[in-house]
């Protein structure tokens, strides 16, 4: 079973970013996953599209396409999703074969503040509901405060988020057994 994790956040330091790789030091046995780079996504534009899929656009589709199942690690950009994230996500969902049709997904989301990225996290179900992936109900992971919760080198040192992260990482393999039964 492999999963790939997206983060919503291209710098290098990202608490996103940092959550992605602590899921893979905590793996369920049998689960491998990576993570795509949407820094090289063009701006989404219609004439391009109409040309074909720019490279980094068909290899993030690829990727989608190959995975059981998606990790979304999304920060709050104004109480929603950063643009960079709403981008990649649009192209990717272009016809032919919308890679995101039935695909399980769990959400979380790291960030300074208190509401954990909620908003933006919210909002992100709202655009999976329109492409009709399987987004995961629970559990619900909200970081916040995370300068408390990640290390000076990027490691997720709190306990307790890590056990939700490994709840979750559970439920989504097991969401993706389900299908396959
Ligand atoms: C344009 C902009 C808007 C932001 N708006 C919010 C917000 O609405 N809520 C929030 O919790 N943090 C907000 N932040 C702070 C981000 O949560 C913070 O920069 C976070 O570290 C970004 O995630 P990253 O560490 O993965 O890059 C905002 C940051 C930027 C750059």
């Amino acid at each position: 079973m492999h999963f790939l994790g997206i983060s919503g956040s291209l710098r290098k330091q990202s608490y996103n970013t940092a959550a992605l790789q602590a899921c893979q030091q905590s793996l369920p046995q049998g689960v491998t996953m990576s993570l795509a780079d949407i820094a090289p996504v063009p701006l989404y534009n219609d004439d391009v599209y109409k040309q074909g899929f720019p490279d980094s656009v068909q290899r993030l589709r690829e990727q989608i396409q190959a995975a059981d199942a998606l990790l979304i690690a999304t920060p709050e950009y104004n109480y929603s999703m950063p643009g960079v994230l709403k981008n990649a996500i649009d192209w990717a969902s272009r016809p032919p074969a919308q890679p995101f049709d039935g695909k399980p997904i769990a959400l979380l989301g790291a960030t300074p503040g208190g509401m954990g990225t909620s908003r933006a996290q919210y909002q992100l179900r709202q655009v999976f509901v329109a492409l009709n992936a399987q987004v995961l109900n629970r559990p619900e992971v909200f970081i916040s405060g995370a300068p408390n919760k990640f290390d000076a080198d990027g490691h997720l040192t709190d306990a307790a988020t890590l056990d939700n992260l490994g709840k979750m990482l559970a439920a989504l393999a097991d969401r993706v057994r389900q299908l396959r039964r």
